[in-house]
């Protein structure tokens, strides 16, 4: 068995000592202040390393005390330089210390752990997209739904990961039973963050045959503080989910209270995707700018390069039209992408909704419809933005299925009233 070694982190990131916890037979001893590390340094016990970065409240030499400090203790010292200390990266090579240039926390680990030749336990390559808006009700839990399924019909492996735990409109979408397992059960286990591990996770995912999609879900009623994931959490949670092997895809469906639940922020911060759909009258459209401009300002890595925007057809009658809104949206963020147009269309949604033999989606009720037509050419858009290679094309219709099949189809053995009727 290897021997612990304390690793002395300096940093007043949260997140960042979650990352660094994943690091095999490290123990972190976090300090909050640098007179705190020196004092430290100064004294009898004394850690196997020490991490320090440029970015703390503090001044550069603050950075050179603890180096100078660590160095003359002869503690090694793993040094982040991504602030005022970029570009004088040779003057603490040449103190002893090992530089290192990493923005997110994720990246901080594995740099650290490559330094200290310790190892960090990997990642699956899963693509993370987290859609996100910051208004109910403008069809994020629809649309995760159908990109969900659509990436399934396409061969692809999804987990999804119902992250509007205050309101989950997953539960209903797919008529998940109430006995389902929940991943917020686990925060009542008094586990506190040794909940997440991906053993644990793995336990709480529920399958569904009728879609044949995974899912991590949250608690069906309204959230209790306790089952809430706070970011430190979340950043925990989000690092097990990403140890789980056997998807290609874990999809987010996000609470738009995106300030206390901040989800969208550290999934694009991580390298994954955020998908925006984008309705275009008025107060809707403000939600969509406002999101916009904050990702693009997002501190330290402008997040609307990982953005992608699906218009959402507004309902008939509505004066607003998505051809005034997209020129809006484009200049308020100029390197997010659009991926296509999800078309209005509530009757074949709600008789997916309403049927009474359990679940059906929409792309099977009325799959050659202009609704399933366009989450097909939005799955197709996604997996290209995304770069994912989808293992089958993508569902064609012919002119026929045009004109003669894009209209409900009853499950076997059911008409389309209901009726049970003979095989
Ligand atoms: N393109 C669409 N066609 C038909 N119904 C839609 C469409 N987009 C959204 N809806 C309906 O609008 C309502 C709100 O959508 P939902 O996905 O629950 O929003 P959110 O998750 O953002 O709160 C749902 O009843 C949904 O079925
Ligand atoms: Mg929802």
């Amino acid at each position: 068995m290897s021997t612990q070694f304390e690793l002395m982190v300096i940093s007043g990131s949260a997140s960042l000592q979650e990352t660094l916890a994943t690091l095999d037979s490290v123990a972190l001893i976090s300090v909050p202040t640098t007179a705190r590390a020196l004092s430290l340094l100064d004294g009898d016990w004394l850690p196997g390393a020490v991490y320090v970065e440029d970015t703390l409240r503090g001044t550069l030499d603050d950075v050179w005390a603890i180096v100078r400090a660590a160095m003359r203790r002869q503690v090694r010292v793993v040094v982040n330089l991504q602030g005022r200390g970029a570009g004088r990266a040779s003057e603490f090579q040449a103190a002893g210390a090992t530089v290192i240039d990493a923005r997110t926390p994720d990246a901080v680990a594995d740099q650290v752990s490559k330094a200290l030749g310790t190892r960090r336990r990997a990642h699956s390559e899963a693509i993370m997209v987290a859609v996100t808006a910051v208004k109910g009700g403008v069809g994020k839990t629809l649309l995760t739904a159908m990109l969900a399924e659509g990436l399934r019909q396409r061969g692809v492996s999804v987990l999804v990961i119902d992250n509007d735990i205050s309101n989950s409109g997953i539960r209903p979408t797919f008529r998940i039973p109430s006995t389902a397992p929940t991943y917020t059960g686990l925060l009542g286990d008094g586990l506190g963050m040794a909940a997440w591990t991906p053993e644990r996770l793995r336990s709480c995912i529920y399958q569904h045959r009728e879609s044949g999609l995974d899912f991590l879900l949250g608690p069906e009623e309204m959230v209790e503080a306790i089952h809430d994931l706070d970011s430190k959490n979340f950043y925990a949670f989000l690092h097990a989910v990403r140890q789980l092997s056997g998807y290609q895809v874990l999809l987010f469906d996000t609470s738009p209270e995106i300030v206390r639940r901040p989800a969208p922020y550290i999934v694009g911060r991580e390298g994954g995707w955020l998908v925006l759909p984008a309705p275009p009258s008025r107060k809707e459209r403000t939600g969509v700018l406002n999101l916009l401009r904050a990702l693009r300002h997002n501190p330290g890595d402008d997040l609307t390069g990982r953005t992608l925007l699906v218009g959402m057809e507004p309902e008939r009658g509505v004066v607003s039209s998505l051809s005034t809104a997209l020129p809006l949206f484009a200049r308020e963020a100029p390197s997010a992408r659009l991926l296509g147009t999800l078309v209005h269309d509530p009757r074949t949604v709600s008789l997916a909704d309403a049927g009474e033999q359990g679940y059906r989606s929409p792309l099977t009720v009325v799959p050659h419809g202009r609704f399933a037509r366009s989450v097909h050419d939005i799955v197709d858009a996604l997996a290209h933005e995304i770069g994912l290679t989808t293992p089958l094309a993508k569902p064609r219709s012919t002119l026929l299925d045009r004109l003669f099949r894009a209209r409900p189809v009853a499950p076997a053995g059911v008409a389309m009233d209901g009726r049970k009727v003979a095989a």
